[in-house]
């Protein structure tokens, strides 16, 4: 009696075993049908969202091909610019006393504005600049105006924003030599800066506080032009030399990559395009690499962040080895190198009148 039951509960068990593989080969195979029918649908979904944003990002080059070669569209390849008034001008004007304090560097001898003078369109107008205990730098300081608009910072990118861009002149054994340490101390010790601190941050003076409150102030540092007149639609804004310039500009190729608010600053470029510019008749140092020394790949080398043209009236020597003393001789290496174009005398008269156009109304 009790082989029967035993023998009983084993088929009873054995069924039940057979039954629960059956229902995990049948659950397996649910689920693999489920995952790959997910799958195939995401997938779909996933390729068409890929090819329709591919088709708006097609759209969008041709309307903005289509507005360049129009030349004075409103939906061109330049944006216009206002100056901004949502800032905090508690912050910007601490951060413009920092910008200008010169115990930002090792022995309290050069402030920011050292080399990125306000008065001097941003830029110290040396092909090096000069750091601590006169060492020169290894290139050509760019200007401090209009930086917020870029979409990196310096000549090679290397800094994602402004936040992060501090941190390398403070650094840099060429420039401010010095580290947050040693200024935080000299900043503490001043009672009235303190209490600045205090008022705006809660906080007395540190790494974090000090920066925010300089990218505030260079937030700040947006120059209006006439030409952004001309955008927003005052005709009279410009001479017909300058929007022939303009056009120019646009026609020949330029704001395929001088274009958005800064004019410049959002992409990366061959120097160099049409024809080869380090074709072995120049020196090279390891600033002429370019994004290279960010990236390390062999496509880098030799391309730079296109410069913003605002304010380019202001900033000579031109490129990031300061080769070039006037614009017009930059426009037709540009034309030359970039476009592989002689630029005829006329044109590249009024290209350089176009770019004066650029110079911030309250830098004239
Ligand atoms: C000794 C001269 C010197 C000093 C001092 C100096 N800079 Fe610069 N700055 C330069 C040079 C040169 C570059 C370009 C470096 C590069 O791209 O590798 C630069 C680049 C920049 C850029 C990037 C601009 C662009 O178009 O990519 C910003 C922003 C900037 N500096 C802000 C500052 C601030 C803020 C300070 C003070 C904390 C400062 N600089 C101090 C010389 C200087
Ligand atoms: C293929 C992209 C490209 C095209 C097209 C182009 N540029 Fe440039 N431009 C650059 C780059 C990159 C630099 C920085 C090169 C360097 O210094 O290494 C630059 C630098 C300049 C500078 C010097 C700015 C400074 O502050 O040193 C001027 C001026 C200029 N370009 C004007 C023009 C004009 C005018 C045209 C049309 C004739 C033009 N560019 C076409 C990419 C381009």
């Amino acid at each position: 009696m009790l082989r029967v039951f035993v023998r009983y509960c084993a088929k009873i068990n054995r069924r039940g075993q057979a039954a629960r593989r059956g229902f995990v080969r049948q659950s397996t195979s649910w689920v693999i049908a489920w995952t790959a029918a997910a799958a195939i649908i995401f997938g779909a979904i996933a390729y068409f969202n890929r090819e329709a944003q591919e088709t708006a990002r097609l759209d969008l080059e041709r309307d903005a091909i289509a507005a360049a070669n129009k030349g004075q569209d409103e939906s061109g390849p330049i944006v216009a610019i206002i100056k901004p008034t949502r800032l905090n001008q508690e912050k910007i004007k601490l951060g413009r006393a920092l910008f200008h304090d010169q115990r930002l560097s090792k022995d309290n001898s050069i402030s920011c504005a050292f080399c990125h003078d306000l008065a001097r369109g941003g830029v110290d107008g040396l092909a090096r600049s000069i750091g601590v205990d006169g060492k020169t730098g290894d290139i050509n300081s760019p200007t401090i105006y209009n930086v917020s608009l870029m979409s990196a910072q310096f000549w090679d990118g290397r800094a994602r924003d402004l936040e992060e861009q501090v941190d390398g002149p403070i650094a840099n054994p060429l420039e401010m030599a010095t580290s947050w340490d040693e200024i935080l101390i000299k900043l503490n010790l001043d009672d009235e800066l303190v209490e600045q601190f205090e008022d705006i941050y809660a906080s007395p003076p540190n790494r974090a506080n000090a920066i925010n409150a300089i990218v505030e102030f260079e937030k700040s540092l947006i120059t209006p032009s006439r030409f952004d007149r001309w955008l927003l639609g005052d005709d009279s804004a410009i001479t017909a030399d300058e929007l022939k310039g303009y056009n120019i500009f646009v026609e020949s190729g330029c704001a395929a990559c001088h274009q958005g608010a800064a004019i410049g600053g959002n992409m990366f470029q061959l120097f160099g395009v049409a024809r080869n510019y380090y074709d072995g008749s120049r020196k090279t140092e390891k600033s002429d690499f370019g994004r290279y020394n960010v990236t390390g790949r062999e496509e880098d080398r030799y391309v730079f962040k296109v410069p913003t043209l605002r304010n380019v009236e202001l900033t000579a020597p031109y490129f990031h080895d300061a080769s070039v003393d006037t614009l017009y001789e930059a426009v037709n290496r540009m034309g030359s190198y970039q476009l592989g174009v002689d630029l005829d005398e006329e044109d590249a008269r009024q290209i350089t009148l176009f770019l004066r156009a650029l110079t911030g109304d309250e830098l004239r």
